[in-house]
């Protein structure tokens, strides 16, 4: 069911990019298709790619079998869960405060001297895998400068490549593809939003005439995040993650990952796509830094769904992002791991998601559970401290299949409750949660404190949330002011 929704969203992407030249009036979200289109070859040896693979890792990690991922079939024995009542056999969570001797972290120097360094171990270890030692050098090359309007602003945009260097292995050639707009007539260096797109949404992203009203396949919801990052005089960067690292575990052997490995296959703490497509956000940072429109320091990075678990993984490792706008991240992101509502750690841990994760992580759908975890998606969040972070869902009614009116397999709630256990380290370093620990009624912005929490009454899509991330990020990011502007 989680690949109908994924290519549900890839079909209206691509069907909506026809469309795309219409003005107004905006058409209604499209509904989505109710079958499986059969799968073609490619897609069936990719499929046992995967599997060969999984299993492969299974068997270094000498596991005979994991729990069956939950079902959207509610009359199945494994049936999702979508009942709060049910959704804590877990309530003890790991204390980010504390250290793995007992002792409590009491100061902010502990935290980052100490504490710290063991949660980033723990999640390189068992969640999302260790970054090579040594990678490739990333040459960053202008492959187009075109002055253009976008909506009735004049930008340059420019189309930038990532060369990464392949002399260690010429078979495997990897480019980070990535678009920048910036203001044409900014009185300085700009703050940068990066998105993290889906394949279908880059390509969008590069069209002309470009989509004015639409966010393709994500519903319509009037102007584009774009023109509203543009009316703050602020530039955006649309990153294609898929072009560094696919995103099937047929693809583990090329791309960076499989680059850095020669090719080989991964070792079970090896990382996986997720923090791959994290390094390729930390390359893209390094072009702004060289970019003299934009202010390197100010760059916020946003990301939906499985772009939003990386975007979380990114703003976590990579303490040069200002500020973050995490959607719909769900299972493997923003949520705990112990809510058990929504997406499980079965899911993630099955042929069409594990390669996001580490090898090691599959043994946590079987034979242990969540409640063995040494960390929890709090302390994810508490990496990013005490920089700010928004972290939004859509509805906890309809399961975003079924029911595609609703977001509840991401499991609103579930990172509403990871914020507020990450809580006590941002207090620690000086900064405000968010504010409460009773999760608010829907579509109340929580944004007066430096973690932020908005569930929109929609389904799975970032966009009703954009203009609660901005007003919230317009607290941190500051474009130069306009000398023409009145005193
Ligand atoms: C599936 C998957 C989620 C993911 C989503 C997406 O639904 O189970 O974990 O976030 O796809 O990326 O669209």
């Amino acid at each position: 069911m989680k690949t109908l929704r994924f290519a549900a969203l890839l079909l209206l992407v691509a069907s909506a990019s026809s469309s795309l030249a219409a003005q107004t009036p905006a058409p209604p979200p499209p509904s989505r298709p109710s079958t499986h289109p059969a799968p073609t070859a490619e897609e069936l040896a990719i499929q046992q790619a995967c599997a060969h693979d999984r299993q492969r890792l299974l068997n270094l990690l000498g596991i005979q079998q994991t729990r069956p991922p939950v079902s959207n079939d509610p009359k199945a024995p494994n049936a999702t869960n979508y009942d709060e009542q049910r959704a804590n056999p877990y309530p003890n969570l790991p204390d980010p405060l504390k250290l793995l001797n007992g002792k409590p972290v009491t100061t902010a120097k502990q935290w980052f001297a100490q504490r710290r360094p063991q949660i980033v171990a723990a999640f390189d270890h068992e969640i999302y895998g260790v970054v090579p030692a040594h990678l490739p050098q990333v040459t960053w090359q202008v492959v187009s400068t075109t002055p253009e309007t976008f909506g009735s602003v004049p930008v340059v945009t420019k189309r930038l490549a990532g060369r990464v260097d392949n002399s260690a292995d010429p078979r495997i050639t990897v480019t980070i593809d990535m678009v920048l707009t910036t203001p044409a007539h900014a009185a300085g260096p700009v703050p940068v939003i990066l998105e993290l797109a889906f394949p279908a949404e880059y390509q969008v992203a590069l069209q002309r005439p470009r989509p004015e009203t639409i966010t393709p396949g994500m519903g319509y919801y009037g102007q584009s995040w774009q023109d509203q990052v543009l009316a703050r005089g602020w530039a955006f960067a649309i990153l294609s993650p898929n072009s560094y690292q696919l995103d099937n575990g047929a693809g583990l052997t090329a791309g960076i990952i499989g680059l850095a490995n020669q090719g080989k296959p991964r070792s079970l703490t090896d990382w996986g796509v997720l923090r791959a497509w994290a390094w390729g956000a930390s390359r893209a940072l390094d072009y702004l830094e060289t970019d003299k429109a934009v202010d390197a320091r100010q760059v916020g990075i946003q990301g939906h769904s499985r772009m939003g678990k990386a975007a979380l993984v990114t703003m976590a490792y990579d303490p040069r992002f200002a500020v973050g706008y995490i959607s719909s991240s769900g299972e493997a992101g923003a949520k705990l791991y112990r809510h058990i509502f929504g997406e499980q750690i079965t899911n993630i841990a099955a042929d069409r998601e594990y390669h996001w994760m580490a090898g090691n992580f599959l043994k946590y759908a079987g034979p242990l559970t969540p409640a063995d975890l040494p960390i929890d998606n709090h302390e994810l969040i508490a990496l990013v401290a005490p920089r700010p972070v928004f972290i939004g869902a859509g509805a906890s009614s309809g399961d975003g299949y079924a029911e595609p009116g609703g977001d509840a397999w991401a499991d609103a709630r579930g990172m509403f409750f990871a914020e507020v256990a990450a809580a006590p380290v941002y207090r620690l370093l000086g900064k405000n949660g968010l504010g409460t620990s009773e999760f608010p009624p829907i579509e109340t912005p929580l944004i007066t404190g430096d973690l932020a929490f908005r569930q929109h009454a929609g389904g799975h899509t970032p966009v009703p949330n954009w203009p609660t991330f901005l007003n919230f990020a317009s607290r941190y990011l500051h474009a130069p002011p306009d000398p023409a502007a009145p005193q």
